[in-house]
């Protein structure tokens, strides 16, 4: 039971063709949905923070938690730092103790985002720390990005192995057609499986991510809507997909939409029916208890990680 890297996990992973589920957590009930379904499940588990997280609940409280998590379950645990915007952020989250960092220079020129990913993995190396970058953009993320400018934001193959080369980057994250958030695609979810098997057979053992890779399940979007939502025409990517991707080498997929919607419809539900309670303990409790089963089952059904810790 330990702050673990992803080296092990991501080797096993590979193998067996099955992906580890990196979920972003933001506060004490997130942390402890996850880690009571991954310990039920008895699966590996990255939990990562953004930013965002850091901002909202201070970077003290959320290291404390996880290491709480970790001395209340006796799960191994990968904490990571997802989207470390600058050398900064990621330089502060290894010294803070983060087994894992993702430098996302994905908005710079290949050279560029090739120099500071290698200035971070050197700091990273040299710590025991494993390093997740970037290439290519996500849709969705840019402003306007338009259909015919595809190929130019998708993960280019070449690109993807000169990159890997001379960064010496541990895990790659790729664009192929995901995006952050619950509007993923306008019309049919697709995403593009030639150029992901190209990456992989270019960098065989090599582990890719997939990022922005909620299903975004209409039951809970209805769920949040039914309860004085307005979150229309929401579509993610289906799980037949996930599991496709996770036996072509992809062995990280990152989750928040999900648990966020999961999360919201439960207390939303919650505070419609019981107008009268005022104890957050009760509508919180509810918001953890869906965390925990949409995680159980991003593990079971979709990861395809139970039982391989
Ligand atoms: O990729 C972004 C994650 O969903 C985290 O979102 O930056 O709002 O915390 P956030
Ligand atoms: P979703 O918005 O699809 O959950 O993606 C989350 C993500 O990629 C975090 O880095
Ligand atoms: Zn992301």
């Amino acid at each position: 039971m330990a702050l673990v890297t992803s080296k092990e996990m991501f080797k096993k992973a590979y193998e067996g063709g099955y992906a580890i589920g990196a979920f972003n957590v933001n506060n004490m009930e997130i942390i402890q949905g996850i880690v009571e379904a991954a310990k039920a499940e008895n699966a590996p588990l990255i939990l990562q923070v953004s930013a965002g997280a850091r901002k909202y609940a201070k970077p003290a409280y959320l290291k404390k938690l996880v290491e709480a998590a970790i001395e209340d379950t006796g799960l191994d645990v990968v904490l990571h730092l997802d989207h470390g915007e600058d050398f900064e952020i990621c330089k502060q989250c290894i010294d803070d103790g983060f087994t894992s960092v993702m430098i996302d220079g994905s908005k710079f020129p290949f050279e560029e985002n090739i120099e500071l990913t290698k200035k971070v993995v050197d700091y990273a190396h040299e710590r025991g720390v494993v390093v997740e970058a970037e290439l290519g953009r996500l849709a969705g993320v840019e402003d306007n990005v338009k259909v015919s400018e595809k190929d130019a934001i998708y993960t280019d193959p070449d690109q993807a192995v000169e990159f890997v080369e001379r960064t010496g980057v541990d895990s790659l994250a790729i664009a192929i057609g995901t995006s952050h958030g619950a509007y993923k695609f306008k019309g049919e979810p697709k995403l593009d499986f030639e150029r992901l098997e190209k990456i992989t057979n270019m960098l065989p053992d090599f582990p890719l991510v997939l990022h922005g890779a909620s299903t975004v399940i209409p039951e809970f979007v209805e769920a949040c809507n039914k309860y004085g939502g307005n979150i229309p025409g929401a579509k993610g990517v289906p799980e037949d997909m996930l599991r496709r991707a996770a036996k072509l080498g992809v062995c990280k997929i990152n989750i928040d939409t999900d648990l966020r919607l999961a999360m919201t419809a439960a207390i939303r539900k919650f505070l419609a029916e019981n107008p009268d309670v005022f104890d957050p303990r009760k509508y919180l409790g509810k918001g953890r208890t869906a965390i925990e089963e949409m995680v159980t089952h991003k593990i079971k059904n979709v990861l395809g990680c139970s039982n391989k810790r």
